[in-house]
């Protein structure tokens, strides 16, 4: 789970850069699942990783809709309302059920979160890669 692997790439490196950070983040809820499943209290630690993962998709968001934009993509809104549906997602889980239940809901953030990214970026980022690279490829 949440490794990168070829096929995820959309053969811009900055934006392969920020796939891979964030299944990096993706990687950081597995390991607070298995210490949540030992017992332990990690209330903090997914507080600060569900802000992390907030605030980093929200950057990475931002910079492929610019470059989306910039190169003339169509389909921009589409997927504008893509990411907008995920960052609700993620601003919606309820803190005090995460708190009260970690094992369960971290289980299932994780099982929204690997689906939810290796899905975007296969069917849905895919989709910008030619005109977007055609567009760098004109810029530089
Ligand atoms: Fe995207």
């Amino acid at each position: 789970m949440f490794e990168w692997n070829e096929k995820l790439s959309v053969g811009i490196s900055e934006i392969d850069e920020q796939h891979k950070k964030l299944l990096e983040i993706g990687r950081k809820f597995v390991d607070v699942l298995e210490s949540t499943e030992s017992g332990y209290d990690e209330y903090d630690e997914l507080r600060k990783l569900l802000a992390n993962l907030y605030n980093y998709t929200e950057y990475h968001f931002d910079y492929e809709e610019e470059l989306m934009e910039k190169a003339g993509y169509a389909d921009l809104h589409s997927h504008h309302i893509q990411h907008e549906k995920f960052k609700e997602k993620i601003s919606e889980i309820d803190l005090d059920e995460l708190d009260e239940d970690q094992y369960i809901y971290t289980m299932e953030i994780l099982d929204f979160l690997s689906n939810w990214i290796v899905n975007h970026i296969l069917k849905i980022d895919t989709q910008y890669k030619p005109i977007v690279l055609n567009y760098l490829s004109k810029e530089n």
